[in-house]
């Protein structure tokens, strides 16, 4: 559905002098440096996917997003929507996809967002039953009556990225790209439009990129994971198996009988080399261990054997851990000491 063949963008970077004279001469010397923000990128994203993009700031995540939608041309490699290549068919492509990009708004400044929507169900010649069930789902779950007829430009920003995200799927399109698409909303909006994204890919079948800062946006909305670093992808997978990397388990176990808890936690660390244990009140610990070193199994045999347990649950792994592992190619998540 989304592809990328050895996809580079590099942008010129005029120098700039200090001092009028100085401005004077880049102007005319135009000297320059190349960045190159995305080197050589190659991925799939299958239809119907939920995929992060996931990196550092600089890394190049935005200026691919900006070649998969057509916005800008690569210098060099391919790259293909649906089967178009974007920047020659821009109109084309438009049609199938929504865009957001959380620091840039596609509505129009001075008018009402219900007014933007109107010009932009013309635009993509939305039939009637498609406006009317998507407006009708906006407003459960965005609440977008309360936009109203405020102008665009005096919305806040929470306001604003919700406008944005129901503006991006109003045509149905069969991949969007979200590009931080929650910075500067609340908890609960967070939330309305991760159960937004959820639902339209699930109803539609709509493919998803997604780029954010959010773990939690991550976690809530996707299935695959692509790690950009310096315009590099060091890693793709989906979010199950990168989850499953993690070295170190934690589980909590919650028990009707047994030693009290400060003897439990001593028990667990003096019988499994590595763990550590944690009260996380009087009748629960939590013990986390190296994966390489015991499994699930051998940690509930020695519980079972000592506790009357009434539950045990793994809460999930840290993504963000995870995600430092592969930055600093280090195993146990922690950045290499100085
Ligand atoms: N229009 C541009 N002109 C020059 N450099 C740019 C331009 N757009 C992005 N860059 C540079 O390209 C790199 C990647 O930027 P970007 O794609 O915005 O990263 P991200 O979205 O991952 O933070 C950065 O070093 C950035 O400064
Ligand atoms: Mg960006």
């Amino acid at each position: 559905m989304i592809a990328a063949e050895n996809l580079v963008k590099e942008f010129k970077v005029y120098q700039r002098k200090a001092g009028l004279m100085g401005s004077l001469s880049t102007l005319f010397s135009r000297e320059h440096r190349l960045v190159r923000a995305v080197s050589g990128v190659s991925f799939e994203i299958p239809s119907g996917a939920k995929a992060a993009y996931i990196g550092a700031n600089g890394a190049g995540k935005s200026t691919t997003v900006k070649l998969l939608t057509g916005i800008m041309r690569p210098t060099s490699g391919r790259c293909y929507v649906n089967g178009l290549e974007p920047y020659r068919e821009r109109r084309r492509n438009a049609a199938n996809i929504g865009v957001v990009f959380g620091q840039r708004s596609q509505l129009w400044w001075d008018l009402p967002v219900l007014d933007s929507f109107r010009i932009l169900r013309r635009i993509h010649e939305i039939p009637d039953a498609v406006y009317r069930r998507n407006m009708a789902l906006y407003r459960k779950l965005l609440d977008l009556d309360a936009l109203g007829n405020t102008p665009v430009r005096q919305l806040s920003l929470g306001q604003r990225m919700r406008a944005e995200v129901a503006a991006s799927l109003l045509h149905d399109p069969k991949a969007v790209f979200l590009d931080e698409p929650t910075v500067g909303l609340d908890l609960v909006l967070k939330e309305a439009v991760r159960e937004l994204i959820n639902h339209v890919s699930s109803e539609l079948g709509t493919t998803v990129m997604l780029t954010s800062h959010d773990m939690g946006d991550i976690t809530a909305i996707c299935d695959q994971v692509l790690v950009v670093n310096r315009g590099e992808v060091v890693h793709q997978s989906t979010m199950h198996d990168l989850l499953r990397t993690a070295e170190s388990r934690a589980v909590i176990f919650e028990y009707r009988n047994g030693p009290p808890t400060e003897q439990a936690v001593a028990l667990v660390q003096s019988r499994l080399d590595g763990a550590s244990a944690t009260v996380v009140d009087s009748v629960r610990i939590k013990v986390e261990y190296p994966a390489h070193r015991w499994s699930t199994r051998e940690v509930m045999s020695l519980l079972i054997a000592h506790f009357d347990l009434i539950d045990c649950f793994a809460p999930e792994p840290d993504l963000e851990m995870v995600l430092r592992r592969i930055y600093t190619g280090r195993a146990d998540g922690r950045r290499a000491s100085a």
